[in-house]
């Protein structure tokens, strides 16, 4: 069973117009009786807005006749300019749901899937051109989590990586997070890449927030504490506390510890930043969060 389920079953996925090949082994049901002889399927071909699945493209076409969906299911919570994120509910949208994490665990390793899909929402991003509105990619949140966390499972389709939409992913999921008035941290274990992009979204975040917060009444610097950093990001307190301590932050200066930050860090962050083109505007987000 081990051995199954780390073995890559598809070979190539078509979507929309993207050609992807699957990083690792995804359960796909009416498929696995190709599987269980061994076969490796060549190609599967699946609807880029339901993401229903087919074994041929004459397949998939037949059902693009029927499938009249040209954006995600559930609601449209925030759209700027091309992007938009849609809100889907696990449990009214149990298909689309399935089919999500089943196209997701093509690209995750490690995370076990859920079938059963109730207990979350997914936030699905898309960009939109005349054809439609585009997954690019999402994650998933736990509708109650008794360990806030605020993101479970978070994808970039490979077309779209290192193209800084991860970022604008993990953006999104503090934002809601805000909105909540909570602080939040991803499940864990995360992948290399995940916590790659956690690390790279948490200290640019923090930075910013360090260098423009103001001096308080006499004190020359500015004074900050981490449950402050915490109150403005919707960052969980242990995620400040590593990022300052990767960052070298922290700093232990006549008796007391400092947040002290050095002109280099300051030019690195700003280059940084003048180079992260997508950010999410909270003016553009229509969502009350649900209890
Ligand atoms: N190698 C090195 N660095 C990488 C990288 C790679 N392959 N992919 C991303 N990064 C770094 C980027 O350099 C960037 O940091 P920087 O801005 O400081 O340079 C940061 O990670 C985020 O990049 P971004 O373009 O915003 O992310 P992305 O759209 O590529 O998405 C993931 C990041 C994790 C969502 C994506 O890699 C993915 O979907 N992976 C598969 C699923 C997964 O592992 N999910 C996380 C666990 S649930
Ligand atoms: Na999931």
């Amino acid at each position: 069973d081990d051995l199954v389920t780390r073995m890559k079953n598809i070979e190539m996925i078509e979507l929309g117009r993207h050609r992807i090949r699957p990083w690792y082994f995804a359960p796909y049901p009416q498929l696995l009786v190709d599987f269980q002889e061994m076969v490796n399927l060549p190609c599967i071909y699946i609807c880029e807005f339901c993401l229903k699945y087919r074994k041929s493209k004459k397949c998939l076409e037949r059902h693009l006749v029927k499938c009249k969906l040209k954006h995600p299911p559930g609601n449209e919570i925030y759209r700027k300019g091309s992007i938009s994120f849609f809100e889907i509910d696990g449990r009214k949208n149990k298909c689309y749901a399935q089919n999500l994490c089943l196209l997701a665990k093509l690209f995750l390793d490690h995370k076990t899937l859920y079938y059963d899909t109730d207990p979350f929402l997914f936030y699905v991003m898309t960009e939109f051109d005349s054809r439609g509105f585009h997954i690019v990619g999402y994650f998933s949140k736990e509708k109650e989590s008794t360990e806030d966390y605020n993101v479970a499972c978070i994808l970039t389709l490979p077309p779209y990586q290192r193209k800084g939409y991860g970022k604008l992913l993990i953006e999104f999921s503090y934002e809601l997070s805000k909105f909540e008035g909570k602080t939040g941290s991803p499940e864990k274990p995360l992948s290399d890449l995940g916590l790659l992009s956690y690390r790279s979204y948490w200290a640019q975040t923090i930075l910013d927030i360090l260098m423009h917060s103001k001096p308080v009444g006499d004190n020359e610097k500015p004074i900050i504490t981490i449950n402050e950093i915490c109150e403005l990001t919707s960052i969980k307190k242990e995620d400040v506390i590593s990022t300052l301590q990767n960052l070298n932050l922290i700093n232990y200066y006549k008796g007391q510890y400092i947040i002290s930050v050095n002109k280099e860090t300051i030019q690195q962050h700003d280059k940084a930043m003048e180079k992260r083109m997508l950010r999410i505007d909270p003016k553009c987000l229509h969502w009350t969060p649900k209890d």
